[in-house]
């Protein structure tokens, strides 16, 4: 697909890989529309010249209030962003049980609830995607975030099932995978991160070239692992 022209409406585009998202497809000539919560950072993005709405995913109020914002505006590309992680060990003391509900909605339920108000308006268009990035985690997941590998996995499993509904329609469906990634979700991570900016590049490439998926970096070894043992990829996969 070629994104310059599209109208793009970019759910959590105030920061990390949303933010570089927004920047490249703005450079490459498509109207980006950008949701976030923190009205600075929206501020600053509406200041480089980004549509904003601010939107808090966490419930359905919140996607409803998106949707009603959005009126009647056209879209070609939808990409669900928008994600938080939260720690959730029953090793620990007892996990919060609503900061789960919350990762879970923000992470899967808003995606479909949004997928399912938009797409009347993605089919009429002559050429469409939506881009749902997961994680590698959804692939396998590690040990300590288990709500949140939960939710990736299920916005993976939907995004597959959403592409075999979808085919044969002019509209693109597109899970990005991407591994740790350099942010405010992994400040706390003393690992080896990708640059946000890269990330994003290679999100747009699968979108530009027609790919199924995304699998950023290290995710395609993951990927590659797992197509030939998903029990070792389990296995190493326990330790992050
Ligand atoms: N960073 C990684 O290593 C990594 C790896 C794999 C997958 N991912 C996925 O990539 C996506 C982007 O992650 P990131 O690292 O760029 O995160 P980030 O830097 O924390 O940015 C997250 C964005 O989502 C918005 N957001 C978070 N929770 C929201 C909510 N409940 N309602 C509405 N907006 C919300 C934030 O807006 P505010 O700041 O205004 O709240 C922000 O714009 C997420 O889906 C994440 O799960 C990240």
């Amino acid at each position: 697909m070629d994104v310059n022209g599209k109208v793009v409406l970019l759910t959590g585009g105030s920061a990390g890989i949303g933010r570089e998202l927004a920047r490249q497809l703005q450079a490459k000539g498509a109207h980006v529309i950008l949701t976030g919560r923190d009205p600075e950072r929206l501020a600053a993005m509406e200041a480089d010249g980004f549509a904003v709405l601010a939107a808090d995913l966490s419930n359905a109020a919140g996607v409803d209030a998106l949707v009603a914002a959005l009126g009647d505006r056209p879209i070609d590309i939808l990409i669900n962003n928008a994600g938080l992680g939260v720690p959730h060990d029953v090793r620990d003391a007892l996990p919060d049980a609503d900061a789960a509900d919350g990762c879970l909605y923000a992470n899967l339920s808003a995606p479909i609830r949004l997928i399912t108000a938009l797409l009347p308006r993605l089919r009429t268009r002559h050429e469409a995607a939506i881009i749902n990035v997961t994680s590698g985690l959804a692939i396998a997941p590690n040990t300590a975030s288990s709500v949140y590998c939960a939710s990736k996995a299920g916005l993976r499993s939907y995004t597959m099932a959403l592409r075999s509904q979808l085919a044969g329609e002019p509209i693109q469906v597109i899970e990005a995978l991407p591994p740790m990634v350099d942010t405010q979700m992994t400040a706390d991570r003393d690992t080896s991160k990708m640059p946000p900016q890269e990330c994003a590049r290679q999100i747009i490439t699968a979108l530009e070239g027609g790919r199924a998926e995304a699998n950023v970096g290290m995710v395609k070894l993951l990927r590659a692992v797992y197509s030939l043992s998903p029990a070792l990829a389990r296995s190493v996969m326990r330790r992050f």
